[in-house]
């Protein structure tokens, strides 16, 4: 198997095209037919003015923010629009598989390759694969692979963006091969040391004749040592599959775990006639997952509460279309927090994502948007399951997130065969529904699956554990609490909220609430806090001229709130302590100073001298009102009397230097990778001064400025530009890296600031991504032909009637000699018409072979010549605009087979 990928050139068109519509019953008749799609999806429609992007793709984010679009999708108009990516495949490819993976598109899509649909997709979250090995152009001709994205549909109440918002991939294979996502490890632990690596291995053979195979499995751990293996050999008939179970033995393998994530690799190759003729790797990891009704969760047979937060997809400057770089920075965050879960809000996330959860330890809930039965619904948690079963950060599977039908009869149905669809694929993880009503009531959806879980309604959790004492409990939606970052005065008018944990959704709990009333019932296995980052959409509890939510934990930028040291106080156990708020008042104002600690008692400081020690509450913490006076404010934890942490905060002065810190140690070189640089501002003394909110210019040598933010939820400046203010001290700038460029430097500058420079080094990477290239040109792909040769020339001019499709055939030219010229002699006569605009100058023949040829546009003769060794011709076309009829009289006199339009036609500028 060779991957590469689809991301770079593809032409885009923000809109919708009327079709042109079927003016004769020839053109009607020509559309029926495979590869007779008509408008955008043509090949033949003129894409030459549309913009060329690069994915991930979300056009919905360089629009402006406008209260009409309304909050949900965060007043950012979405729409429809097309893509258009035209590439080449190897003549050697013709004999292969070419599948194309697209990992994600919001939301509606439809895929066409060379006129033809060869795949639909109705939903934004799963990622899905379309087969494009019978419609593919292979050699000289050209592909042209059409996406229409269709962003009217809404299948979330957030920002859902608009687009190719994740990569694509193409797969070429052998016709005998590992069927895509068709490997799936699942090591079941026989005694304590030995393993067995079960692993399922769907062979396919997409060829028509049956075949042998000999399927060889063996593991590698990170150094490359084989520590268990197994061959096996069976045969598969033409035109269909065949599952493959080994069992493979592994003695004390190195467990995955959330404090140590050992990885390995599976390696599949499979031979024919002893020839390796396919082989994929999959990375997995050894763990035994458990949940118990009275205790919770057990990884590897250890007892752990699951501290999770819920997360959309979405990063600030870059809306849907988050680079991979930018998406392991807000996990390593996460797990930074001492969080060891995270649940894929609400739908299948991003792939890099769940490899982010495996390689940093994170528990994952795996999420299916829609609730659906339906072939198209059974298809998406297949997709799902299909695609993440071999993550071991995949613990279980959310069928459903707060559905109506939930506890109903009919809910139940639903939740029973998407159920059922899922255990047949993956018997190995938990299944649950996220309920926030129909939990104690009869005959719903509630007490069917795996474990239930609860979206707040903490009120109820006792009645039901009454109800159902066996069923195991998971708080899967928890808080929804506000703060708005830096904020330490709450002003609704401004729709700002302070940090001390003080409000949260009438639905929700405040942190410490939520957090506590999880804590104190051992049986319920955890929580998922509503949400690690803010989002776009769903501008919650403020709307317009707020554009996003103020739950998040940090915000859109990934900058921490107060409430980032709060639940990281309730989830871990390394000592540490955190003060709010900043130390930046007016002389004498009261301020309430709080610790964020899991120390039990807290002493405070100001400049120097205590102003008393406190027993700190485990969920409520503790507090001080302090009237203020410029200085250092100190916060000093302890634990069983003895000093163990302490953090400070000190007045700043007015800002003087700005500074960046990168949040990468490196970049990818050529890999499209990007680089995140965020921004503060301190005074003459090095202070971090909290306040600032200063315009911030950005220049990047080496990379492309692809998004910038700051993380107020009412802010309207643009994402896609070169500046941004500060938010309560810090705004951020992403940048892609360019193509082999050694580093990747951006400065940032603002009147009155001392500037700054970083810069952050590329480096090589083995696994570089192969990019397709896309060819910039307009193909003259179909044209009629007259069926017989004639004896005598015809008339290059002479009409084709409308209904007649059988004295003329369509033929798609440019692939070889015409067989009609095999052993015969005459003339052939091919007429096509095509549509030239002012950019348009030659229609370039790249071959035209016969004994003599001419070439006729518009009735008037643009060629006449020799061509019998064949010949490139070139027609000058530039006084030509709007459609054109064109015709080609080939004469062959030779009946050598040599002749006709053999190689592709292009119009160029
Ligand atoms: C839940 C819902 C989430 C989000 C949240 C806000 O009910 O599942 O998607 O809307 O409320 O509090």
């Amino acid at each position: 198997m060779e991957k590469f990928s689809l991301d770079r050139d593809w032409k885009f068109y923000n809109g919708d095209f009327e079709l042109p519509g079927t003016k004769t019953h020839t053109e009607c008749y020509m559309a029926a037919k495979a590869g007779g799609a008509i408008g955008a999806a043509s090949p033949d429609f003129d894409k030459s003015d549309w913009e060329t992007v690069n994915l991930p793709h979300d056009w919905a984010v360089y629009n402006e923010f406008e209260e009409k679009w309304g909050p949900s999708q965060g007043y950012k108009k979405r729409g429809k629009a097309w893509y258009s990516k035209r590439f080449r495949l190897d003549e050697s490819d013709r004999d292969k598989q070419i599948l194309i993976e697209f990992e994600g598109i919001s939301s509606y899509a439809t895929v066409y390759l060379n006129g033809s649909v060869i795949g639909r997709n109705f939903c934004g979250y799963n990622s899905f694969v379309v087969d494009a090995t019978d419609m593919a152009l292979y050699g000289d001709q050209v592909n042209d692979l059409v996406v229409f994205v269709d962003a009217t549909q809404i299948e979330g109440w957030w920002y859902e963006g608009a687009g190719i918002y994740r990569h694509v991939n193409l797969y070429k294979k052998n016709k005998l091969h590992i069927a895509h996502w068709g490997v799936f490890v699942h090591p079941i632990r026989k005694t304590v040391d030995v393993w067995d690596a079960a692993t399922d291995t769907t062979i396919e053979n997409s060829s028509y004749e049956n075949k042998n195979f000999r399927l060889k499995t063996y593991i590698l751990d990170k150094e490359d040592n084989i520590v268990g293996k197994d061959e096996k050999e069976f045969s598969v008939a033409g035109g269909s599959k065949i599952e493959v179970n080994q069992s493979i033995l592994t003695y004390s393998p190195l467990l995955w775990d959330i404090d140590a994530p050992n990885l390995y690799t599976m390696v599949s190759e499979l031979y024919e006639n002893d020839s390796l003729v396919d082989s994929q790797k999959n990375t997995f990891g050894f763990r035994t997952i458990a949940i118990n009704k009275d205790k919770g969760f057990f990884l590897n047979g250890r007892h752990v509460p699951l501290y999770g937060t819920c997360n959309h997809q979405d990063h600030a400057g870059v809306g849907v279309a988050v680079p991979d770089s930018v998406n392991e920075y807000r996990i390593k965050l996460l797990k930074e927090m001492g969080s060891n879960a995270y649940r894929c809000a609400h739908g299948n996330p991003n792939p890099e994502i769940l490899d982010y959860c495996d390689k940093y330890g994170i528990l994952v809930m795996d999420e299916n948007r829609n609730f659906n039965s339906s072939a198209d619904g059974i298809k998406q948690v297949q997709d799902m399951v299909m695609r993440d079963r071999n993550h071991p950060s995949v613990v279980m599977y959310s069928l459903f997130n707060e559905e109506p039908l939930q506890g109903t009869p009919t809910g139940r149905k639903l939740a029973e065969k998407l159920q059922c669809e899922i255990k047949k694929l993956d018997a190995t993880r938990f299944l649950v529904g996220a309920m926030n009503t129909g939990v104690t009531t009869d005959g719903g959806a509630c007490d069917i699956l795996d474990m239930t879980g609860f979206n707040y309604i903490t009120h109820t959790y006792d009645d039901f554990r009454e109800k159902y004492p066996d069923m195991p409990m998971l708080g899967s939606e928890n808080d929804s609490a506000f703060q708005t970052r830096g904020v330490y005065k709450a002003d609704h008018s401004k729709n700002i909220i302070d940090c001390y944990d003080s409000e949260a959704a009438p639905w929700g709990n405040t942190y410490r609430d939520g957090f506590k009333q999880v804590d104190i019932r051992p049986h319920i296995m955890g929580l998922f806090i509503w949400t690690g980052f803010d989002y776009r959409g769903e501008p919650t509890p403020f709307e317009w001229p707020s554009i996003g939510t103020q739950f998040g934990i940090m915000d859109t930028c990934g900058f921490k709130k107060d409430a980032f040291y709060l639940n990281k106080a309730f989830f871990t156990d390394e000592p540490m302590i955190h003060i709010l708020p900043h130390w930046n008042f007016a002389d004498g104002e009261e301020v309430r100073v709080m610790t964020h600690t899991n120390c039990s008692e807290a002493e405070l400081f100001l400049n120097g001298k205590s102003l008393g020690k406190k027993n700190v509450d485990k969920y409520d913490m503790a507090d001080w009102f302090v009237p203020f006076e410029k200085g250092t404010l100190k916060m000093v934890g302890y634990i069983d009397g003895k000093e163990v942490c302490s953090d400070e905060v000190s007045t700043a002065n007015a800002a003087k230097k700005i500074i960046i810190t990168p949040q990468n140690e490196f970049v990818y070189d050529s890999c499209d990778d990007a680089v995140i640089f965020n921004i503060s501002v301190v005074d003459e003394n090095g202070v971090s001064v909290p306040t600032a909110d200063n315009l911030i210019k950005f220049t990047a040598d080496g990379g492309e400025i692809i998004g910038v933010g700051n993380g107020d939820p009412n802010s309207h400046e643009a994402d896609k530009a070169e500046e941004r203010h500060l938010f309560n001290g810090l705004c951020q700038v992403i940048v892609k890296q360019s193509d082999g460029a050694e580093n990747v430097t951006v400065t940032a500058a603002s009147d009155g600031l001392e500037s700054a420079t970083a810069t952050v080094k590329s480096v090589a990477n083995e696994n570089k991504k192969i990019f397709i290239p896309s060819v910039n040109e307009k193909y003259i792909a179909k044209w009629r032909q007259a069926v017989d040769l004639s004896e005598t020339r015809p008339d290059p001019n002479v009409k084709i009637e409308d209904h007649d499709m059988n004295t003329w055939g369509i033929v798609s030219v440019g692939s070889g000699y015409d067989d009609k010229f095999k052993n015969i002699t005459g003339y052939g006569l091919y007429k096509t018409t095509v549509n030239i605009n002012e950019n348009d100058n030659f229609i370039v023949f790249r071959e035209l072979t016969g004994n003599e040829v001419e070439v006729f546009v518009n009735g008037e003769q643009k060629f006449k010549g020799d061509c019998q060794w064949g010949r490139n011709v070139e027609i000058n076309v530039s006084d030509v605009n709007g459609d054109a009829d064109i015709a080609v009289i080939v004469n062959s006199t030779k009946a050598d087979g040599n002749g006709g339009i053999s190689k592709p036609v292009v119009i160029t500028d």
